[in-house]
Formats: C-alpha cells, sequence, structure tokens
C-alpha cells in the first residue's frame, strides 16, 4: 500500500489537539548533581548560553530533615524550563550521590536533549565547542540531527535540532507506535521500522 500523503497542516493540527488535551504542560526542570557548581555555571552559562536564573542556599535536607549545607541553581532554556543542578557543601557526601561519582556517563544510562532553534544553531555550537576544544560526537537520527557531549558533572548533554524529515516521519511512527512497542515486547528479533535510517544510526562525527 503507498505511504499516505503527508500533510502538514493536518499534521500541526492533530498534533496541537492532541497536545492541548494535555494537563502535563511542559518540563519544569531536570536536576542533576555538580561535582563543582562554578565549572558547571561555565559550561551552562558560558558555552551553552543558558542563562543561570536562580541560587538556592539551603540549610536543611529535605530528605533527611536534618541540618545541611547545599546549593541549588537553574540554568534556563528559551522556553522557560530549567537545568537544574545540587551541590552538597560536604564534598563525600557529595560524591557519594552522585550518579557513577561524576563519571562520564553512558547515554542509554542517562542523557538530558535540549532543542536548539535550527541547524543554524546547532552549527554555531559545534563552532564553539571546537573553538573550546570541547569533546563531542555528532549523530543523524534521521528525525534529529543532534551534537553529543559530557557536562563538567558527567552527565550527557545532546543539542538536536528537527530536521525536514522531522515531522514526516514522527507522522508516520505516531498512529503505529503502541502497535510497535506490543511486538518489540513480544517477540525476540523484530526488523527495524526505521527505513530512513536503515539498521540504526550511528554516530557519523566525532571530536575526541
Ligand atoms: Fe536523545
Amino acid at each position: 500500500m503507498p505511504e499516505p500523503q503527508f500533510d502538514q497542516a493536518t499534521y500541526d493540527k492533530k498534533c496541537k489537539a492532541r497536545q492541548a488535551k494535555n494537563k502535563v504542560r511542559m518540563m519544569h526542570h531536570h536536576a542533576y548533581l555538580a561535582k563543582d557548581m562554578e565549572e558547571t555555571r561555565k559550561f551552562y552559562e558560558d558555552l551553552l548560553s543558558m542563562p543561570l536564573i536562580g541560587t538556592w542556599i539551603e540549610r536543611t535536607n529535605p530528605v533527611t530533615g536534618e541540618p545541611d549545607n547545599y546549593i541549588h541553581t537553574f540554568f534556563e532554556l528559551g522556553d522557560g524550563s530549567c537545568l537544574a543542578f545540587f551541590q552538597f557543601k560536604n564534598v563525600k557526601q557529595n560524591a557519594d550521590h552522585a550518579i557513577q561519582r561524576f563519571e562520564q556517563i553512558n547515554p542509554f544510562t542517562h542523557h538530558i536533549a535540549i532543542e536548539v532553534t535550527d541547524d543554524e544553531a546547532l552549527q554555531d555550537y559545534r563552532k564553539r565547542l571546537d573553538e573550546a576544544d570541547y569533546p563531542y560526537v555528532l549523530t543523524d537520527h534521521g528525525y534529529l540531527s543532534s551534537i553529543y557531549l559530557h557536562d563538567p558533572n558527567g552527565m550527557q548533554v545532546e543539542l538536536t535540532t528537527r530536521v525536514p524529515n522531522t515531522d514526516v516521519m514522527m507522522a508516520r511512527a505516531g498512529d503505529d507506535a503502541r502497535s510497535i512497542l506490543d511486538r518489540w515486547m513480544a517477540e525476540d528479533d523484530v526488523p527495524t521500522n526505521n527505513f530512513e535510517r536503515g539498521a540504526g544510526w550511528v554516530a557519523k562525527d566525532a571530536k575526541a
């Protein structure tokens, strides 16, 4: 059967209607532990241009209910959502709570993807990273184009942008999303449904 013709206006209307019903409105913040808050500030504010918009010093730990001393910061994205970070004054306590003790994490274990406006912005970030001699990996997902890098805390950050094929691929995938999941859960060897990219995506370029 031929692929149904993609119509941008119809797809946009369908997405808007689905999203309007959703009371979970947007990401407010994502939080991670910082090894060094000033190094973290330099990375997010100076390198990625995400302004530091709030810094709280907390003297009670709400998890233990005991007196404590930690800092909590918020770095803002263009939609008002934030990447947030904590750092405890007690270095051992800080390291004990950290995921992999701030070792650079595998992207399958955890990563946070933040969207930039367009490919021009993505290329601008790439230039900045090159100038700063900061390591990264480029990846073409088919439906997104991304730069992967680790922040100073070992957290993997994905800078991503939509590409001309994004909506077409998402529209095609959307109607079958649940049935594909069910099939993958039930069967051991399911072929890829991502025909644009072949067997799977690979990093296309890396700056070590
Ligand atoms: Fe991702």
